[in-house]
Parts: C-alpha cells; structure tokens; sequence
C-alpha cells in the first residue's frame, strides 16, 4: 500500500516508469504545483532497491517546493530518479525514453540536471520534450557561478546581520570544499577582502585557491573547527552533526552544501551555541533561480540581481528568528509554507 509510505505524506502525484527496450527505470515526484510548474532535476543513481530510489525522491521533492517557494519563484517543487549506474548504464534510448516519461505529465513537472547527469543527457531529453532547463541552449548555462554568487550575497547579509559589518572585508571565512560552487565562493570572499582557510579532499584545487586566492589550507578533517567568522560547508550534505557542532568555532554558518544539519537536533545546537545558521536551501537557490524560465532571455547581470535576493530573504528569516526565538531553519520553513498557503488562498477566492 503505497499510500503507507509516510514520506508521500503533501505529495500530488508519483510516476513510476518502466521502459523494458532501452532498460529506463524512472521516478517522478511532484510534490506541490500550487505556485507553477514543478521544477527539479534528475537524478541517476544506482540505488540499492527501489524502495530507497523512492525515498530520495520523495524527499528531495519536498526539499524543491520550499527552496523554490522561498526563492519567489512561481514554480512548484518536484524531482526525478533514474535507477542506473551512470557510469555503465546510460544510451541515447534511455535518456530518449526519460524525456518521454517528463512529457507524458504535459509540463506539470520541469526536469534538469542534477547528481550523475550531463548537459549532454540533457540534451537528449530535451529532444522530445520541451520542458527542460539549464540546458545551454535554453538559458545561461551552467549554474554553479550563480549559486556562488547567492551565497555570497547570503555571507554579506549574515555578517551585516550578526557583526554590522558592510561587506567581508578583513573577515575570516573557511571554505570546506572548493568544487564549482565552493572554488568561486572563495574567489568571491577573496576580492570582498576577506582571509581564507580553506580544506578538500582534492589537493589540486587546494593548490589552485592557495595560488590565486593567498588561502591557508587545513586538513579535511579540521576545516569544521577553524576559527573563523565565517565557515562556509560547500562539500557534501550532512556536516553539521552532533560531532562537528560543539566544534564550530565561526560565528555564521552559510555555505552551498545541501543538507548541511544531519537532524533538526543540529539546527538546535548551533542555535543553543549562539552561531547563526544561514538555511543551506535559501542560500544555495541561485542556481534553480538561473535555471528558472522567469524571464527568458534575462542577461547574466540581470540575473545577478535578481539572486542577490537572497541576501534580503535571508534579511528578513534572520529578523524574524531573533523575534520568535527560533532557529533561522524553522521560521524559513515556515515563510516557505506560508507562501505556498497565500497562493492557495487567493487561487480559491
Ligand atoms: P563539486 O562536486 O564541484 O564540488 C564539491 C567539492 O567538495 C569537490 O572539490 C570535492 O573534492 C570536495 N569534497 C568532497 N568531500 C569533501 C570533504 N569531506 N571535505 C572537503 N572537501 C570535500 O560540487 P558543487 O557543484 O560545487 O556543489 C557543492 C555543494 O553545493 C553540493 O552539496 C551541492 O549539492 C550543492 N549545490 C550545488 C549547486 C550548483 O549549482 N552546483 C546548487 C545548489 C546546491
């Protein structure tokens, strides 16, 4: 009994897809249309079974509807999985078949990249159905530049916020990760004037921000701890745990990463700690934001102002946590629903 499931609780609709000539196994999850269209990328994964597929969906479906609500977007949230190895399973069939599967829901749900696909498998969905974005053909291609940009925006509201200060200059941020969006995150703090210290996995990039940027560099496993004003995760999910907060010594936390608090325990803790945790869906929106087909033909300036509303949506989630005495999550959370709930109003008077 699929209804049991308790993550499809607020779900509109769930398309499986079982396509036995090019091998494609699809999911598609909208969750809420009510603003617009359902707007989120795919995802190819080899997920173990497909209950686990299902609950990715299902969860970063959700995840879609607030960050594109909060965003000011008129676009509801949704997401796709293909259960496959994108290192041995992909074909032009398949990716044709998927964008069969995206135009059978007539435009309700607007697929684009995400973990494991290419501006080339995108290419090909795009082939049979129109309602793809962020490819470069339809927009200003790749995001990452953008989501770096809201996040700067963010870390400027954030330190004004927490230590009246106008820009970073003379501030210290910590950047853990400096991949597409981290790389450019530590660019961008470098020319407001800020130090950096900066951590990955991958010695190369390390090296290259080190000669560009004049950054200290830290072991992986110490970036969390450095003392800073700012730590910036834009790594992978999930580092705010119950290990790393007590070990947060910045004062703000903004960063890219997606699902930076493991448990709603974590927000709770920084809270408790005093260290004001800028919501990782709020900051990182710049690159659905680029992606979104709010006006066609936007030019990269335009859009970078556009994205710099970020920092004033963090402006006001900030004011209003310090009001309610509540965690910067919660009360995003709920200025997301409560957006969704004014639509629904005005669409039934
Ligand atoms: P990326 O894959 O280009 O960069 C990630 C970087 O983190 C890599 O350089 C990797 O070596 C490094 N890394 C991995 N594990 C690490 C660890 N334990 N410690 C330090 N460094 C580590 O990914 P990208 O696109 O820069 O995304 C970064 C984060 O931002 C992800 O969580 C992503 O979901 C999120 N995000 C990205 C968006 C985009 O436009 N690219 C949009 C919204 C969110």
């Amino acid at each position: 009994d699929a209804t049991a499931h308790p993550s499809f609780d607020g779900h509109q609709q769930v398309d499986f897809r079982v396509d036995p000539v090019s091998g494609l196994r699809s999911i598609i999850a909208i969750h809420d249309t009510t603003l617009g269209p359902a707007l989120g990328g795919c995802r190819m994964w080899p997920y173990a079974n497909d209950m686990d597929a299902l609950d990715d969906v299902l969860r970063l479906s959700r995840g879609m509807t607030y960050k594109n609500a909060l965003a000011g977007l008129p676009l509801g949230g949704g997401k796709a999985v293909i259960i496959a190895d994108p290192k041995t399973d992909k074909s032009r069939a398949l990716f044709e078949a998927f964008g069969d599967h995206v135009d059978s829901l007539g435009g309700r749900y607007i697929t684009a990249e995400d973990v494991g696909i290419t501006d080339a498998d995108m290419e090909i969905v795009a082939g049979r159905t129109p309602h793809v974005r962020g490819i470069r053909a339809t927009g200003l291609g790749d995001p990452s530049p953008f989501t770096a940009w809201g996040v700067f925006c963010a870390m400027r509201t954030a330190v004004g916020f927490a230590l009246e200060r106008a820009s970073l200059a003379g501030l210290t941020v910590a950047v853990q990760g400096l991949g597409h969006v981290g790389g450019r995150v530590a660019a961008l703090a470098h020319a407001d004037g800020a130090r950096l210290i900066v951590a990955d996995i991958d010695q190369a990039r390390v090296d290259e921000v080190v000669a560009r940027n004049g950054a200290t560099s830290v072991p992986v496993d110490r970036i969390h701890a450095v003392t800073a004003d700012v730590f910036a995760p834009c790594a992978l999910g999930g580092g705010l745990n119950e290990t790393t907060v007590p070990q947060v010594r910045a004062g703000i936390v903004c960063g890219a990463a997606n699902n930076q608090l493991r448990t709603p325990q974590d927000g709770a803790s920084l809270m408790r700690r005093g260290i004001l945790y800028a919501p990782d869906y709020l900051v990182n929106a710049g690159g659905v934001i680029s992606i979104a087909p709010e006006r066609p033909g936007m030019t990269a300036d335009e859009m970078k102002s556009r994205i710099a509303r970020i920092g004033d949506t963090l402006g006001l989630v900030l004011s209003r946590a310090k009001m309610q005495d509540l965690p910067p999550e919660v009360v995003a959370d709920r200025m997301a629903e409560e957006r969704i709930a004014a639509a629904r109003r005005d669409r039934s008077a």
